[in-house]
């Protein structure tokens, strides 16, 4: 029989290079975590744990611009409505948002939006008016809330009382989406969305990023976007 050719489970998810003699981490080698600062809060979900700013690959102007206004924005203690198409990385900035804050010592919770419609439907109690009353507060005693996946068909209107809320006690959120600022208008009326503009600094602050779906790009073609990009723009970033 001839000898079959050795298949490595050991596969980095992030490099797609081959580490078989190095432990992993969450599918992915320690090269990554090397450059890690800090600590995702526990409340972010295994997926996104290790997502930071740092991790962001700048593949086009695109992403630069995507990665700096999130950065820019906390660092103005503003909120983010961030806007895409799917695949585009609002997850992991929003994630990495949640690391930064973390590590700065700010208070922020980390949740889907269906987690959030879970903790209002919570069934341990009685009385509809006392979850909603509870998950309310528990989200706005945090200088941020981070809100994942805001429109995917669950019950959107649900997000009005907690914009609301946070609108009232100054508090910041930070909400990632496949609708635009006007198509949520469209399903939660204009009252909303008015709010979040101020909150998030002025309607030239509400954008939607069309990127590409970086879980489509091989890791050759992100790898030649990162470098014809760095090229034309002549900028000098890590990657
Ligand atoms: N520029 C990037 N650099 C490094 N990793 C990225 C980048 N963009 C996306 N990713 C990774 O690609 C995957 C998809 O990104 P993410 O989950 O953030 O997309 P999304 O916009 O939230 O998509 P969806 O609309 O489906 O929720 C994740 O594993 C994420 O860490
Ligand atoms: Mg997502
Ligand atoms: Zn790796």
């Amino acid at each position: 029989m001839p000898a079959s050719k050795k298949i490595s489970m050991n596969i980095c998810k992030r490099c797609d290079e081959d580490f078989p003699d190095i432990e992993m981490i969450n599918g992915m080698c320690l090269h990554i975590f090397e450059k890690l600062e800090g600590e995702a809060p526990s409340c972010v979900p295994n997926k996104h744990k290790y997502s930071r700013f740092s991790n962001f690959q700048q593949i086009s102007s695109d992403h630069t611009q995507m990665l700096n206004f999130c950065r820019d924005q906390l660092a103005n203690n503003l909120s983010i409505y961030l806007a895409g198409r799917q695949g585009c990385g609002k997850s992991h900035l929003a994630a990495a948002c949640a690391s930064e804050l973390n590590r700065l010592g700010r208070d922020v919770v980390y949740n889907t939006f269906a987690e959030y419609l879970y903790s209002l439907a919570d069934p341990s109690y009685d009385d509809k008016m006392e979850a909603e009353k509870w998950t309310l507060k528990h989200y706005a005693s945090n200088e941020y809330v981070i809100l994942d996946d805001v429109g995917q068909g669950h019950s959107i209107s649900k997000l009005s009382p907690l914009v609301s809320r946070l609108y009232d006690e100054n508090r910041n959120i930070v909400i990632t989406s496949n609708l635009n600022i006007e198509q949520l208008a469209q399903e939660i009326g204009s009252v909303i969305p008015s709010r979040l503009t101020e909150m998030c600094g002025g309607k030239d602050k509400i954008m939607y990023f069309d990127l590409l779906d970086y879980r489509l790009l091989t890791r050759a073609e992100k790898d030649a976007f990162a470098e014809k990009y760095k090229t034309e723009a002549k900028i000098d970033f890590p990657i």
